[in-house]
């Protein structure tokens, strides 16, 4: 598709607690975070350092909600192992993941974020799983995870992007203008973060596909639209949007 490539995304969410049962205002701050960081308009794509400016990416895709399913539950956490997405188990199904972003909100447990399908995968399974502390503007009592970044770096996920470090030392990440990282990064590094992989240069630790606080993390490459925008035309794994 050449021409503007619009997200439908459906909510699954599963509550236990009334804080889990997030509101639709709460839902709709994801949708905007979405949608800034995946047209650069984010405020803080402009403090991206002037060595990778040239090739921070306008990625030009858009999100737009189309239904929240709700359902109360007793599980208190689901895992990684996707219960929340199958109704026999307790989960909900997806609703036409060949044309809908399914997005889970729950309990996922064990300190995990959130958790993606990449493309090519079971369409029974297909979506991005979000933790309900961190889906959306959460303010300060999710700190340093409160501003949408996970559900935008599970997103990069489930349009292909691999993490920046390529998941290994010093690994690839199969996006040319990414600069090779050693590792995953935490926290807000100080830039410039000197890359322990050689030649010497400066890792891009503020790429949505690290692992900083959510603080950190503000802009996608060229290179990484080219590979997402790839899924998208015709006979490409999800040309069905
Ligand atoms: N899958 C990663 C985790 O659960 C997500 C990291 C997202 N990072 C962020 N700053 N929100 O740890
Ligand atoms: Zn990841
Ligand atoms: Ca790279």
């Amino acid at each position: 598709a050449d021409s503007k490539i619009v997200i439908p995304v459906v909510v699954n969410l599963l509550y236990r607690t009334a804080a889990e049962n997030i509101s639709d205002s709460q839902i709709q701050t994801q949708i905007d975070v979405l949608n800034k960081d995946f047209t650069a308009s984010n405020p803080d794509f402009k403090t991206t350092p002037s060595e990778f400016a040239t090739v921070a990416g306008n990625v030009g895709i858009t999100f737009e909600l189309v239904k929240t399913n709700r359902k109360a539950t007793t599980k208190t956490s689901w895992g990684t192992k996707d219960a929340m997405k199958k109704t026999k188990q307790g989960g909900l199904d997806p609703t036409s993941p060949a044309t809908n972003l399914n997005l889970w909100v729950c309990t996922i447990g064990g300190g995990i974020l959130g958790y993606a399908q990449f493309p090519g995968g079971s369409s029974a399974t297909d979506g991005v799983v979000i933790d309900s502390k961190y889906f959306g503007l959460s303010g300060n009592a999710n700190y340093p995870y409160n501003l949408g970044r996970t559900a935008t770096h599970e997103i990069g996920h489930w349009m292909n992007l691999r993490h920046i470090w390529g998941d290994t030392s010093c690994g690839n990440d199969l996006v040319t203008d990414t600069p090779v990282a050693k590792t995953a990064n935490f926290g807000v590094p100080t830039y410039p973060h000197v890359s322990l992989c050689l030649p010497t240069h400066n890792e891009m630790t503020m790429n949505y596909m690290d692992y900083t606080d959510d603080r950190g993390m503000f802009m996608f490459t060229t290179g990484q639209k080219s590979r997402m925008l790839a899924l998208f035309v015709s006979g490409g794994v999800r040309a069905g949007f």
